[in-house]
């Protein structure tokens, strides 16, 4: 993630700088450059997502619903996990921002668990997930397929 932002950053610059001549293209990146870095303040809006999606990623049950049910790939959807699990605990002790928008942290563990109970998490129903994690002959065949394949790598590399 960290890499990528740098990459991003670099890449803005260098947009910045091929644009530069053209003055007209040069207000819209800048723009876009000084909102990548700049650090606004937490909308209550945005406090309530960022507390919803922290705390589903954080309990391994919800977790577990929502990635299977989840349309987005379980990559994409973990490194959204942990940018919110980075950024609640300084929203959580943020006393101003919890008097303008109410304890939503407090919100998130109440209702995610109520959710639970209904058979929802965030947006999608745990109705057919399969119960438990897969478990059997096959997955020996699966981790010997793995250890083969991988330690081939670098007997063939070297
Ligand atoms: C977060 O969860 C609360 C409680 O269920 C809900 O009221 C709120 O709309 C959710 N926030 C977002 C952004 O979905
Ligand atoms: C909000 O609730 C959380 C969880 O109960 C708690 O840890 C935190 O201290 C509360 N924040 C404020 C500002 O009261
Ligand atoms: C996850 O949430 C469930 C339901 O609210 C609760 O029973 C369980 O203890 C939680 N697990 C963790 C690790 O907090
Ligand atoms: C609880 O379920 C509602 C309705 O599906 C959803 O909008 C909300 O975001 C969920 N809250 C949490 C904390 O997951």
């Amino acid at each position: 993630m960290q890499l990528l932002a740098a990459l991003f950053v670099l890449l803005s610059a260098l947009h910045l700088a091929v644009a530069a001549p053209g003055d007209s293209v040069l207000p819209a990146a800048k723009l876009v450059v000084r909102q990548a870095t700049a650090n606004p303040p937490v909308t209550c809006a945005e406090y309530s997502t960022i507390a919803n999606l922290s705390v589903i990623g954080t309990n391994s049950s919800y977790r577990a619903a929502f990635l299977q049910k989840s349309p987005t790939g379980t990559l994409a959807n973990a490194a959204m996990f942990k940018q919110a699990q980075l950024k609640l605990p300084a929203l959580t002790a943020d006393a101003a921002l919890n008097r303008q928008c109410g304890n939503l942290t407090q919100v998130a563990l109440t209702e995610a668990a109520r959710n639970l109970t209904n058979g929802i998490v965030a947006q999608f129903t745990t109705a057919g997930l399969p119960v438990g994690i897969k478990n059997g002959p096959e997955v020996i065949i699966c981790v010997l397929a793995s250890m083969i394949i991988m330690s081939g790598v670098w007997i063939f590399a070297s």
